[in-house]
């Protein structure tokens, strides 16, 4: 594997690919990281993983700072995954100035749900993205189904811009006892990492609701009372379209079932495809 810390010899180690197969993270890596790498490499030519602890996408009581940067670990990871090339600038390769281009997803979609929790993340989501794809040039990029409305943000940036870009999506990663890979499990107590599975419990307890023809309102605080019962602090249980999030009727179909709760000082985020 070959590392970029700048865009210049990104540029040059990408040079003879024609078909460059990408996807963006912010390190910290884990076996979904590791799965998407993977499907990335069965559809282009080129391999190219990016490491980029995005600041521009956390609020100012988020976890920036101590958000766990495992560059050994995660080198080693993406070697042994067949990555080719990996991008890892510093902040002052990707932002030498302060930022004041931004890409702004449409509020209907980036203002619900994530970003009613966290303001302005789906802008620093977009721009980073935008940046990275501007930096990579791929002809593919493969974003996880775990963060759904990241993938809708960023599907919805691409082809409203036009870039020439496929994106592709990956299936979550689940622990044995149905736990959603993510980066932030790694802040769980061995107690709260036992008590995490109800989140992706809850979820398909509501996907069983929904199928039996229960109405939504009902299921989704049915759901927001188990987990508060158990301890949780849940910001949303909820049924969408998955066309475009938005609350459904009963006719709307295909729809999926979003959760995201704290545990403790942890906030987990998952969901089920119905
Ligand atoms: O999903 C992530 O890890 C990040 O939001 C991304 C897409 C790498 C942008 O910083």
């Amino acid at each position: 594997m070959q590392i970029a810390h700048t865009i210049a010899e990104l540029r040059q180690l990408l040079s003879r690919s024609e078909r460059p197969a990408f996807v963006p993270t912010m390190g910290n890596l884990h076996a979904g990281h590791i799965a998407l790498v993977r499907q990335a490499g069965t559809l282009g030519d080129a391999t190219v993983a990016s490491i980029f602890v995005n600041r521009l996408q956390f609020l100012p009581h988020e976890d920036f700072d101590t958000y766990p940067r495992t560059w050994d670990s995660d080198c080693a990871q993406l070697a042994e995954a067949g990555c080719d090339v990996l991008f890892a600038p510093d902040e002052r390769e990707l932002y030498p100035e302060p930022q004041s281009y931004k890409v702004h997803p449409p509020a209907e979609l980036a203002n619900i749900l994530e970003g009613h929790f966290r303001p302005g993340f789906f802008v620093g989501v977009s721009t980073v993205v935008m940046k990275l794809l501007a930096c990579v040039q791929p002809a593919v990029a493969v974003f996880g189904k775990k963060d759904y409305q990241q993938l809708m943000v960023i599907r919805g940036m691409v082809r409203q811009f036009a870039l020439p870009t496929e994106i592709v999506a990956g299936e979550t990663q689940r622990a044995d006892d149905g736990l959603a890979l993510s980066s932030r499990n790694g802040y769980l107590s061995e107690a709260e990492r036992a008590e995490a599975v109800w989140l992706s419990r809850t979820l398909r307890q509501m996907a069983t609701q929904v199928k039996a023809g229960q109405p939504f309102a009902e299921i989704e605080a049915e759901a927001m009372q188990t987990l508060a019962r158990r301890g949780w602090q849940p910001d949303y249980l909820t049924v969408r379209r998955q066309a475009d999030l938005q609350a459904p009727t009963p006719l709307d179909a295909p729809l999926v079932v979003l959760g995201a709760a704290k545990l403790g000082p942890t906030r987990l985020i998952d969901n089920l495809e119905l």
